[in-house]
Formats: C-alpha cells, sequence, structure tokens
C-alpha cells in the first residue's frame, strides 16, 4: 500500500460507524486527519482513539449540510496541516426507518435531501477546490448499495443514494484534468449504529437479514469499508475514475 506520510485529509461523519472506522484506518496508514462531525463527543472520542494508537488528528464540529461549516472545514484542513491530500464524505442520516413513502412528511424528506445529497454536493465544491489549487488530491464518497437496489421502507434514503452516485460521476469526470479523482464506496449492511436503527423495526429478523444481504453469513465490519476508502484514496488507485466500489457481502451480485 503506498504511503500515507506527509498526507492530510478529512473524514465526514467520523464521530460513529465507519466514519470513525475509516479515520483510524488513514490515521494508521500515516496520514493526519481532520475528525468532521456534528456529534462533538463522538468526534472526540474518534481523535482520542487516533491519539492513543500514535496518529495524528483534530476534531471540527461540521454540519455538511451548513455551506459555512463545510467551508471553514476545508480552511481548518488546510491551515493545521497544509494540505487536502484526501477526502472521505461519508456523513448521511437515515430518518425515515419503518415508514413506507406514504407516511414520510416533508421535513423528513428536507433534512434527509439536506444532509445525505446537499452535504456532498457542499463538501465536493470546497474539497475540488482546494485540490485544483494543489494539483492533486482523492475523494470518495459514501453511497450504499441502496444507491442501485430499492428497501422496503427507505424511499428518500434511497434516492439520496442514488443522487450520490450522480455527484460522484459528474464530479469525476470534471475533476480528472485538475488531478483530482473522485470515486465512491457502495457498502453493504454494515454493523454500526445506523444498521442497528433498522434491524430495530417491529417484525425484522436478523438472520433473514444477514441471509439477504451478504454472500457470507454475516454484517460486514466498519473496517472492511475503512480499507477501500485507504485504498481508493491512495496512488495504488491512480486509474481508478468515477467508480462505485461494492463493499457489500455480495449483494449487488445477485
Ligand atoms: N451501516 C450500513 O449498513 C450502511 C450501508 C450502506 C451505506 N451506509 C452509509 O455509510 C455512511 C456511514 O454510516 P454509518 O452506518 O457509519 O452511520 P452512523 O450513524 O454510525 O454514523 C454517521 C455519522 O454521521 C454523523 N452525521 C450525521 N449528520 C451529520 C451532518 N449533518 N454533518 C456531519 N456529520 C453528520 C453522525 O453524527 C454520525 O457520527 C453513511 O453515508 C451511510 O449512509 C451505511
Amino acid at each position: 500500500m503506498s504511503s500515507y506520510q506527509g498526507k492530510a485529509g478529512l473524514v465526514t461523519g467520523a464521530g460513529s460507524g465507519m466514519g470513525r472506522a475509516t479515520a483510524l484506518a488513514f490515521a494508521q496508514a500515516g496520514a493526519a486527519v481532520v475528525v468532521a462531525d456534528v456529534n462533538v463527543k463522538g468526534g472526540e472520542e474518534t481523535v482520542a482513539l487516533i491519539r492513543e494508537a500514535g496518529g495524528r488528528a483534530i476534531f471540527r464540529a461540521c454540519d455538511v449540510s451548513v455551506a459555512a461549516d463545510v467551508e471553514a472545514l476545508i480552511a481548518a484542513v488546510v491551515s493545521e496541516f497544509g494540505v487536502l491530500s484526501f477526502a472521505v464524505n461519508n456523513a448521511a442520516v437515515e430518518l425515515e426507518a419503518g415508514l413506507p413513502l406514504t407516511e414520510v412528511s416533508e421535513a423528513v424528506y428536507d433534512r434527509l435531501m439536506a444532509v445525505n445529497v446537499k452535504g456532498v454536493f457542499l463538501c465536493l465544491q470546497q474539497e475540488i477546490r482546494q485540490m485544483a489549487l494543489q494539483g492533486a488530491g482523492a475523494i470518495v464518497n459514501i453511497a450504499s448499495v441502496n444507491s442501485y437496489r430499492p428497501q422496503l421502507h427507505q424511499s428518500v434514503y434511497t434516492a439520496s443514494k442514488h443522487a450520490v452516485l450522480g455527484l460522484t460521476r459528474n464530479a469525476a469526470v470534471e475533476s480528472a484534468s485538475l488531478g483530482v479523482r473522485i470515486n465512491a464506496i457502495c457498502p453493504g449492511a454494515i454493523e454500526t449504529p445506523m444498521l442497528d436503527l433498522a434491524l430495530n423495526q417491529p417484525g425484522v429478523v436478523r438472520e433473514d437479514i444477514i441471509a439477504y444481504m451478504s454472500l457470507n453469513g454475516r454484517f460486514g465490519r466498519p473496517d472492511e469499508i475503512a480499507k477501500a476508502a485507504v485504498w481508493l484514496c491512495s496512488d495504488d488507485a491512480s486509474f481508478t475514475y468515477g467508480h462505485a466500489l461494492a463493499v457489500d457481502g455480495g449483494y449487488l451480485a445477485r
């Protein structure tokens, strides 16, 4: 694996789940990491975990749906570490779990799209501008198997993850000539608080979901997504542009 020594970047939604695992993995690979989240406690815990393991990290509170927050986040990475070598746009919410489309409120639709789609859009804008100045950089957006397939009672989330792939591909095409590589990861069912939310719905049987979502009899682990992100942002992935990498236990293969 190419080295991340001397490199720095950010992970949004790094106070929990696969964002935390991703921040830890980049730090372990030698990068300085800016941990961004709306959840201050979770974000600071991630920083503490990185530092305990001998890595370099700082926390920045950031709501990715707010342009001024995102602008300040990129400025903080550059002022603290001098460069934005990589960015993982991972923050997202699922607010409609258990609700059929007909029951989803306008407020839930607006918030979900604001975080999951506008958040990725705002991050891409600021990250690409900075990386274009540098003439180099790599970005990974966390999409989902829902970018391809519907799931019961996840209509707005599914729409948001389709949009993340659209943003990824268009941004990749526009940014290659600037020296910026942009890709996506489509996780399957990964053991995180967000998955717990889906599993804790009435009538949902964990074993049935595992059998439906995975070819190897288990859910994925956050570190399995983290490793894919570290590879996609590294020079080892130097010919990979606009790709959507499924890390999904084979779910999309069926
Ligand atoms: N867990 C799964 O099975 C699964 C499957 C496919 C895709 N995903 C995607 O993976 C990514 C990570 O999900 P996870 O399962 O680790 O979820 P999680 O809920 O454990 O973590 C999400 C993090 O994002 C943060 N966040 C929420 N809104 C934010 C905002 N406006 N600004 C900044 N941070 C914000 C939360 O505070 C939290 O720390 C998400 O994009 C999610 O849609 C998850």
